[in-house]
């Protein structure tokens, strides 16, 4: 029970990492409120996981994430997990395609802490994990272009938040995954040309020769939600199977 009744927003748990994410903090203990655009998803976690709590939320929409933050008592953690990747190059990459990216992956991860940190604040206590990628500052991925841009932009989010804060209690630290066998990873790899191609190329670059699963993510955000972490603030947490080395 390393999370006993810590309270905790999960953002994007209706699958993958975020869903694997809330699963692990509610066995630890942990009072979970999982969060989705998508309410199918989030009903079914909740029907798998009578302990945790369900709220669809888009967590780009202001108004949304100012109401539900404005209903809750108290928090002591976010994990943000929402994200979305766009294929292509910056000639790829259309006006359109460039704003989505930088509403979905950065002004979200700005909303949330915007609406939530005050409340940390009061408290004296507060500790924020945003799920950003190797693919970012850290790596440059072929085709991953304005998805590159955004997770380095959320690097950086995380060490400015968590050295303005760090006095007032506040943690902030980033997970950078490679690639992680989830249901939208599924879906981009049979999407390609040649997906068993593609899948073999995922896995080859990845220098344990594997890739993740979500579980191994959600470990290591256990680890950063708990006390055990509580000396570690604006860190950028690889879990990449060595393919940054
Ligand atoms: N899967 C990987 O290989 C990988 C690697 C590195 C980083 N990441 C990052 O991890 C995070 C989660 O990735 P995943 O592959 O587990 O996700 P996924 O794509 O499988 O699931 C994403 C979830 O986010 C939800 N969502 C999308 N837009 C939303 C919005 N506006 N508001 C609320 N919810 C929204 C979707 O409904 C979905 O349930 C993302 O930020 C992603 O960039 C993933």
């Amino acid at each position: 029970m390393r999370l006993k009744d810590k309270k905790i927003i999960v953002t994007a748990a209706a699958q993958g990492i975020g869903k694997a994410t809330a699963i692990n903090f509610a066995k630890e203990g942990a009072l979970v409120t999982a969060t989705d655009i998508n309410k199918e998803k989030l009903a079914e976690l909740a029907k798998e996981n009578s302990d945790i709590q369900i709220q669809q939320l888009d967590a780009t929409d202001k108004i949304a994430v100012e109401k539900f933050c404005t209903s809750l008592d108290d928090v002591d953690i976010l994990f943000h997990a929402v994200g979305f990747v766009h294929h292509g190059t910056l000639m790829d990459c259309n006006d359109d395609e460039f704003k989505r990216s930088i509403d979905v992956n950065i002004y979200s991860a700005y909303l949330m802490s915007y609406n939530l940190l005050p409340k940390m604040i009061t408290k004296g206590k507060g500790n924020i994990i945003i799920v950003s990628s190797a693919a970012s500052s850290v790596k440059g991925a072929p085709n991953r272009f304005i998805y590159g841009v955004t997770k380095a932009a959320l690097n950086g989010f995380v060490k400015a938040l968590a050295i303005d804060y760090v006095k007032q209690g506040i943690r902030c630290n980033a997970i950078l995954p490679g690639t992680v066998e989830t249901p939208s990873w599924t879906g981009r790899v049979n999407m390609a040309e040649d997906p068993i191609k593609a899948r073999e190329d995922f896995i080859a670059r990845q220098a344990m020769g594997r890739l993740a699963q979500p579980e191994e993510i959600a470990s290591l955000a256990t680890y950063l939600a708990s006390d055990e972490s509580d000396f570690v603030t604006g860190t950028l947490n690889l879990i990449d199977g060595g393919w940054t080395l």
